[in-house]
């Protein structure tokens, strides 16, 4: 279950025999080569040089590790990018994004969707039937340094066609944008342009429509890459990584042509960087952790896109990329990885086999130092290697709460917050840092998605609700707990004619009116259960025959139900959230409990797993009688115990 990042051209060849068998060694069985190295495939434009690789993948092979092969688009080489400068990406500014790191192509150049089949196919033919080859990674984390959109000629051209295959006649795009608003209607497709360029803000419905082309341009890149492995390499999987929450494209439609949704996992970084926003208090408190929560969501998310599962890349000690990159305490890398077959990892694999001393990532650690020694992760990995040996993992079961997860509705409040803060990661998180306190497992559904067996369903927020959502939120026996602006856009991004919730009226017999966004600082309070709840950001007013089940200081509704459905009319806080869905909860016999800072549960089949985030060791919240399979009754700092109950 565990694997590594490997850079053969990093290393003299002498140097792999060894490599590998250290590898092997460890306990490694996976190890993934290849993503980067286009310059050594194809040094001069048609003069392909498979020795090295050839040799490589024999090396590892016979040392008994399965192979997973990068294909190397995310690296262009020079004398491409010199032939074809119009394979160039171009930024929102409008500047040319130029050859020197990485991911400098736009997903809408023909001459590189040629290339990329070219060099893709040559690399499919010659080690597609590899008996080492056990499967593919597809590029290399797209979206990656802001490169899902594109904004110069070629993107242009393909935004054309793409609209007028969506919209058919340019009447009926007019139409659906309410372009007679500013003089803004075209005559035809070929008069429309990108939306980067207005002088104020370009039309919201232009940008969303953009916004959707850009990530059906990734799912397509990707679908390109998938139909040649499959035709040259049967029988082998193929994996994408993907990033800490990277919104830019719809996972989910891209994971439908993927085996395995692999992930990239950086917990320190993350926290630093807020990938998922952390307080300045807890930036320190889990500088050397991560926060608590970080990877958890992803994997859960990661979960939910895809069935089958990896952590491709995991931390294995500082990074260079983030705003600081300290090291990870003690143990942090044996926690990180055991968290991550807790929630149903397939594989965790580490970046990478050993820290290069040169270029942009001179800084980042590996499993071994650039002299050749082992660093600590290395350890930290040999002994988790040992522990799964000495453990058979039970099968994991689907979580009791889903939480409804929504690429678009990331596009729309990016592209029409209408409150600065309003964004849609920060209300994702605060559900699902809420439930993850309350000692609860969640699930990750697309929308739409299935919502059979779950007790509780929390959408934080979905504002373009389509039939199959709307029929599932319907006929759910669980309790749904849906967020603020839910229901609140129409296909077309504008305002439903019967107004907010639109369509959910039919379910919900509530019509919003009118909506406030507030700085922060301006202080609303949400009463409910006899409790006062500070509150932020969003409020709205509300329409209705029902009796609400929460108020306003001004004596309005800002909390309702009718039947299974709970509606929000405001920006909820953590603590109005705990309080809230973990009363829920517990009236549906969930089993809620309430964690001290820094701990954290999670199932799988009949263990319980315990992990300390935290610098202050924990009694392990398990009934009496409890047998523990890893760890004790009291879980150290960085560490975890496994339980079962007899
Ligand atoms: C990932 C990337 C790797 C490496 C790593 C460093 O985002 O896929 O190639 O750059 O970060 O942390």
């Amino acid at each position: 279950m565990l694997g590594v990042c490997y850079y053969p051209e990093h290393w003299p060849p002498e140097r792999w025999a060894e490599d590998a068998e250290r590898m092997r060694a460890l306990g490694l069985s996976y190890v993934r080569i290849g993503e980067f190295a286009w310059s050594r495939l194809e040094p001069d434009p048609g003069r392909l040089d498979w020795g090295w690789l050839d040799q490589a993948i024999e090396t590892l092979g016979r040392a008994g590790l399965k192979v997973v092969l990068g294909t190397p688009t995310a690296t262009p080489p020079k004398w491409l990018v010199d032939q074809h400068p119009e394979v160039l990406a171009v930024d929102k500014e409008g500047r040319v994004r130029g050859f020197g790191s990485r991911r400098h192509y736009s997903f809408s150049s023909r001459v590189y969707q040629r290339e990329a089949r070219r060099i893709v196919t040559l690399l499919a033919q010659r080690y597609g039937q590899n008996p080492y080859v056990a499967g593919w990674q597809t590029d290399n984390e797209y979206g990656c340094h802001d490169t899902t959109r594109s904004y110069g000629p070629e993107d242009l051209r393909a935004f054309r066609t793409w609209l007028s295959a969506r919209y058919g006649t340019i009447e009926a795009l007019n139409q659906a944008w309410g372009n007679v608003f500013w003089s803004m209607e075209y005559r035809s497709f070929e008069e429309i342009d990108l939306p980067n360029q207005s002088v104020t803000e370009a039309n919201p419905s232009h940008w969303l429509d953009f916004y959707r082309f850009s990530s059906d341009q990734v799912v397509a890149f990707n679908r390109m890459q998938v139909e040649i492995l499959r035709a040259h390499s049967p029988g082998r999987f193929i994996v994408h990584n993907f990033m800490g929450y990277t919104p830019d494209f719809d996972h989910f439609k891209l994971a439908e042509d993927l085996d395995i949704a692999g992930w990239d996992s950086y917990p320190l970084g993350f926290t630093d960087m807020d990938v998922l926003p952390v307080s300045s208090s807890d930036k320190i408190r889990y500088a050397h952790s991560g926060h608590p929560d970080m990877a958890a969501f992803h994997h859960d998310l990661y979960r939910g896109v895809k069935p089958r599962w990896w952590v491709m890349e995991q931390q294995p000690g500082p990074v260079n990329w983030a705003h600081h990159n300290p090291s990870p305490a003690p143990g942090m890398v044996r926690l990180w990885t055991w968290e991550a077959l807790a929630h149903g990892a397939e594989v965790v694999s580490y970046f990478r086999w050993r820290q290069f001393p040169q270029a942009q990532e001179q800084f980042h650690a590996g499993l071994n130092r650039p002299d050749f020694q082992p660093d600590v992760a290395f350890f930290e990995a040999e002994q988790v290697a040992q522990e799964l040996a000495a453990l058979a993992l039970p099968p994991t079961q689907p979580a009791p709460v889903a939480l409804v997860f929504d690429y678009e509705a990331d596009w729309v409040y990016q592209i029409q917050p209408q409150g600065e803060e309003f964004r849609y990661r920060d209300l994702v998180w605060l559900f699902y840092q809420a439930l993850r306190r309350l000692g609860l497992d969640v699930d990750f559904v697309r929308p739409g998605g299935s919502l059979e067996g779950y007790r509780l369903v929390v959408v934080p927020s979905s504002p373009i609700l389509r039939r199959p959502m709307l029929e599932a939120l319907d006929t759910t026996p669980a309790a749904v707990v849906l967020g603020p602006r839910t229901g609140s856009k129409t296909e077309a991004l504008g305002i439903p004619p019967e107004l907010p919730p639109g369509a959910l009226q039919a379910l919900l017999p509530l019509k919003v009116v009118r909506v406030e966004s507030l700085r922060p600082g301006v202080e609303l309070e949400v009463a409910w259960n006899g409790q006062r709840y500070p509150c932020a950001l969003w409020r709205e007013w509300v329409e209705t025959g029902l009796a609400p089940k929460g108020y306003f200081p001004d004596g309005k509704g800002a909390l309702f139900q009718q039947r299974h459905l709970h509606y929000l009319a405001f920006w909820p806080s953590l603590d109005f959230l705990q309080a809230y869905l973990g009363y829920l909860a517990a009236t549906l016999g969930l089993p809620v409990q309430r964690l001290p800072e820094g701990l954290r549960l999670r199932r799988r089949g009949p263990w319980t797993f315990a992990f300390n985030y935290g610098s202050t060791p924990q009694p392990a919240p398990a009934p009496s009688g409890a047998r523990y399979l890893l760890g004790g009754p009291v879980v150290a700092p960085y560490t975890l115990s496994i339980w079962v109950q007899e």
